[in-house]
Parts: C-alpha cells; sequence; structure tokens
C-alpha cells in the first residue's frame, strides 16, 4: 500500500545486505521516459500492469542478489506472485489505516481500509507479512536480512500460506522462533515411542522452556496405529487438561504422526493450529507439503482425513541420521520420483556421477538438504497452483497407480512404500516407453539412477500380475481408463488415460 515503507525498507536492506537496490516504479519510469500517472493517462491500468509485469520478469531472470521494491499491484496479479515466491523471498510490508493515513495524507480512511481488506489475501501469499506501525526502517531491515539467511520455502496458499523451513541442526532455533510467533495458550505435543526417545525429548525441552508443561501424547509407532483410536486418544488427553483454542498441536515423528496430530488439529475444538516436525526423510519431503491429514479405517489407507493445512513445518535433515538405510532409500525414491516431474536441474545433480552416492551411502547432511528443498519447493509450487487436486497436483502421483497396487498386495509390510514407489515409477517408465511418450535412453537412466539410491526395480520379480486388481480401486481413475501419470523429459510429466486390461501388455518389458 503506498506510504507503506516499501522504498525505505527496500533502501535500508540492500545497505545492510550490500547488495543493489531497485525500484521497480522508477525503473518503469526510467524505460517509459513517463511517470506512471502519465502511463496510466495514456493507455489505462493495463499498460502499467504490462510495464510492471515485464519489469519484474526482467529482474527474476538475473539471478544476481538483489532488493526490489514492487509496485503495490504487481502483487495483485497470481502468476506473477507466484513467479516472485518461487525465485525470491517475497515480504509484504502492512501499516494500520491510521498510520497510512498519517504517512500518505490525502487518502480517505475508508477507501484505505476497503482497499488494505481486499489485498489480504494476495499479501498474506509471503514468506512474511510485516506490521511497519510503530516500527523503526533499520529493524524490519534486519529482520527481513535474518529471514534472507533462513530462507524457508514458502507453500502459497492465501490466508492459509504457510513456511516450511529446510535447515540441517536449526529445528532448536526454528522451533523456537515459531512458538514465539504462535504464543500458543498450551501445546499438545504427539510423539511415537521410537521418535521419543531420539528427539522428542528434545523438543520436548524446547516446548516446556518456552510454553509451558506440554500435554504429552506418545503413541505406539507405526502404520497400524494410524487410526481414530489414535486420534481419539490426542483429543481426549487435549479436552481432559483442558485446553482452549489458542492452543497448537505439535506433530514430532514420521508421516504417521504427523497425518494423525494433523487430523486430531483439524478437529479439536473446530480447529487448532498445528506445526509439523517431521523426523523421517519420507515425511520430510512427502507429508510436509500439502496439508493433507489422515487416518486409515480398517484396510482403507487415508479413508477418513481432512485438508488442514499447518502454521509451519520445521524439517532438519539431521533427524534423519537415526534411520535405517532402508527407510533413507524409502525417502530417497519420494526425492528422484520429484526431481523428475519438476526439477530437471537437481535431477541431473542426482544422476551425475556420485550424486545418487552422496545421499544413499555417504548420507551427506548437505546434500540431504538441497535434496530435501528440492522436493518441498516442487511440491510447494504444484500445490500452490492446485490445492485440491484438480489439474497439475495429479502429476505428484507418478508411480503411484501400480505401486499403490504392489504396495496393497504386500500388505502395507513387504515393501515400503517409497520401494513400492520406485517400481510403480518402473511401471510408468515402461508404459511411457511403450506409448512413444518416454524415451528408452531415459528409462534406463531413471532405472540406474534407482538402483544406485538402493532401491528395488525388477519388476518382472514382483507380484504384478496379481497386484494389478487393486489398480481399478485407484482413487485418481476415471470412469473406466486409469490416469497414469508418464515422463516426457525431466520436468516434463503428463497424465495420460490408460485401460486397466492394456496394462499387462504395457508393462512387458521390450524385446
Ligand atoms: N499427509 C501426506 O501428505 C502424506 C504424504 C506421504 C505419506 N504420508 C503418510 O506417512 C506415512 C509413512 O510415513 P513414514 O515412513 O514416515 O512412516 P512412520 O511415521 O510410520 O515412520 C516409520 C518408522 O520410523 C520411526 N521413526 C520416525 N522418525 C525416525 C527417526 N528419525 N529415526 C529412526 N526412526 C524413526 C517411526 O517411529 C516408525 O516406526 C504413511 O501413513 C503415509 O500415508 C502422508
Amino acid at each position: 500500500m503506498t506510504g507503506v515503507g516499501k522504498t525505505a525498507v527496500g533502501h535500508a536492506l540492500a545497505k545492510l545486505a550490500n547488495v543493489p537496490f531497485v525500484d521497480l516504479g522508477a525503473s518503469i519510469e526510467r524505460t517509459a521516459g513517463r511517470s506512471r500517472a502519465a502511463i496510466v493517462a495514456q493507455g489505462g491500468k493495463e499498460a502499467l500492469c504490462t510495464l510492471e509485469k515485464a519489469a519484474l520478469a526482467t529482474e527474476l531472470q538475473d539471478p544476481s542478489p538483489r532488493v526490489v521494491a514492487l509496485g503495490a499491484a504487481t502483487l495483485l496479479h497470481r502468476p506473477a506472485r507466484l513467479s516472485v515466491l518461487e525465485r525470491g523471498l517475497l515480504v509484504a510490508l502492512t501499516a494500520t489505516v491510521e498510520e497510512l493515513a498519517r504517512r500518505a495524507p490525502g487518502n480517505d480512511n475508508e477507501c484505505l481500509a476497503e482497499q488494505s481488506a481486499a489485498r489480504a489475501a494476495s499479501y498474506a501469499e509471503a514468506h512474511a507479512v510485516i506490521d511497519t506501525t510503530s516500527r523503526s526502517i533499520d529493524e524490519i531491515a534486519s529482520e527481513v536480512l535474518g529471514m534472507s539467511v533462513q530462507d524457508p520455502i514458502v507453500v502459497p496458499l492465501g490466508e492459509r500460506t504457510y513456511l516450511v523451513d529446510v535447515a540441517a541442526e536449526q529445528a532448536e532455533a526454528n522451533l523456537s522462533k515459531t512458538l514465539a510467533r504462535l504464543s500458543p495458550s498450551r501445546v499438545v505435543l504427539v510423539t511415537d515411542e521410537v521418535v521419543w526417545p531420539l528427539w522428542g525429548e528434545r523438543v520436548d525441552r524446547i516446548i516446556e522452556r518456552l510454553a509451558g508443561e506440554p500435554v504429552r501424547v506418545i503413541l505406539p509407532p507405526g502404520e497400524r496405529h494410524k487410526t481414530l483410536a489414535a486420534v481419539e486418544r490426542i483429543l481426549r488427553s487435549a479436552v481432559e487438561a483442558p485446553v482452549d483454542r489458542a492452543a497448537v498441536v505439535v506433530g514430532v515423528g514420521g508421516g504417521v504422526v504427523t497425518d494423525v496430530a494433523g487430523l486430531s488439529a483439524a478437529v479439536a475444538l473446530r480447529g487448532l493450529r498445528w506445526v509439523a516436525v517431521p523426523t523421517t526423510l519420507l515425511s520430510m519431503v512427502d507429508a510436509s507439503v500439502g496439508g493433507k491429514t489422515a487416518v486409515d479405517l480398517g484396510a482403507a489407507k487415508n479413508a477418513v482425513g481432512a485438508f488442514h493445512q499447518p502454521s509451519r513445518v520445521i524439517v532438519d535433515p539431521l533427524f534423519t541420521c537415526t534411520e535405517s538405510p532402508r527407510a533413507v532409500s524409502s525417502g530417497l525414491a519420494e526425492v528422484l520420483k520429484t526431481a523428475l516431474i519438476g526439477d530437471p536441474l537437481f535431477y541431473q545433480e542426482l544422476s551425475a556421477e556420485g550424486g545418487a552416492e552422496r545421499l544413499a551411502v555417504q548420507r551427506d547432511v548437505g546434500a540431504l538438504t538441497r535434496a530435501i528443498r528440492s522436493s518441498v519447493a516442487v511440491k510447494a509450487g504444484v500445490v500452490g497452483r492446485d490445492e485440491r487436486e484438480a489439474g497439475e497436483r495429479a502429476n505428484l502421483n507418478l508411480g503411484h497407480t501400480v505401486g499403490h497396487a504392489l504396495e496393497t498386495e504386500g500388505g502395507f509390510s513387504r515393501l515400503s512404500h517409497g520401494e513400492a514407489v520406485a517400481l510403480g515409477t518402473v511401471a510408468a517408465l515402461r508404459v511411457g516407453v511403450a506409448l512413444g511418450i518416454t524415451p528408452a535412453d531415459l528409462a534406463e537412466q531413471v532405472i540406474s539412477v534407482l538402483r544406485r539410491l538402493h532401491l528395488p526395480t525388477d519388476l518382472d520379480a514382483q507380484p504384478v500380475a496379481t497386484a494389478l486388481r487393486w489398480v481399478s480401486f485407484d482413487k485418481k481413475r476415471r470412469r473406466d481408463a486409469l490416469r497414469m501419470v508418464l515422463v516426457r523429459a525431466p520436468g516434463m510429466v503428463e497424465v495420460v488415460p490408460v485401460v486397466p486390461a492394456d496394462l499387462p501388455r504395457l508393462l512387458t518389458p521390450p524385446g
């Protein structure tokens, strides 16, 4: 909003960070040789908007660090906003209407209030929204600089936008900041018996120090306990404590714990805020984005659930050091799959010499951090564009059609989720090659990376023929056709209808 302090804060921040400052409005005026008012007078608001978008695109193409002050209206255009969020750290400055009127006299308070309210959902899609009322310019500039060092990944969902921190050995610091910001009346800590002695007790101590003694719920571990009974146990503990609606649920554990904790938060007192602290690689790269929460109902996996976005997700790759090699490989299947869908650059790194080994054998924390960031960023982008899986989000189902069938056939115990995804990806590659969509050499390369990540790839050794009876239960099918995700090139996948009866033929290896 006019008068909020973009230019002043931008200048101060650029000075502090020792990088150039670009005022997009001024640079448009320089290029056009006219003031913005003259551009609007001659060509209307659209003319200014077109120039703003072009200037923004130029800025975003330049990889060197800079501080850019955007025109107030630039962010109202969602595609432009999403591209800024992908490429940079976006901070929206706000101020109370009274303060704005004081700083930019001549504006009508009612008009400012209306404009402010109309823009709130757009401005909320940022890495941070900072209220500049009664704060100094330098204070705000150093806060933003601190954020740029932390470099969280944003999941842009309007007023439910949240951040995912991915940083090694930073869980304590990030959790402390999160609790300070959320200021909960009480914390409900949910974890499991395996995670509690490994990492849960540490998190518990931070919570106790910052937010008082939490309500502790330590569940038995494993998918067997991803049930309504576990949710009921959490709800009873919270209600009996008792907690109020300012309480926050913190789930510390693998995907089972974060799913159960998130669903409990969705229904407790008609909705509590929650924070996810995933501790398995799989939950860091998969369950951390999108707000899907669920429990199983008998044999029906994830049959009872809700979309309930967390307030923050804190990922510390260090937590994976207590996981077994098989569990880490399982998470890496998801990493490779996601890179193939949306991060061709990272796919190249992974398939290059030593790339897979650094993750699966050396378990290098730096490399793991890079891998997790890649997956989270791809998913955050996809979810931001398609939260409810009306279109693009379906791309994330690469490897799921046959993978889920094999996972179900194995009673969810013979294969881990990642192993099933790896085999499902091999199946999708075979179908892609058979339909002339996937180049055969790309299929071979992906299969070799899967092997180097210590994942199973021998589809012919799997009970595929019997497992295929499960594909017709696939939630994603449309009428008689399955919707399989096939790979055209790294970073380029498409959903293709496949009739289940054709699958055995399409899955037969060539020759
Ligand atoms: N919500 C979503 O979007 C989403 C996405 C993917 C998967 N999931 C769900 O996640 C679950 C699978 O996740 P998972 O593999 O993390 O399962 P999990 O939570 O069962 O964890 C696997 C095992 O590892 C233990 N563990 C957790 N952290 C550990 C650590 N740091 N070191 C050693 N052991 C540790 C757990 O106690 C458990 O015994 C499934 O139920 C799946 O449906 C949800």
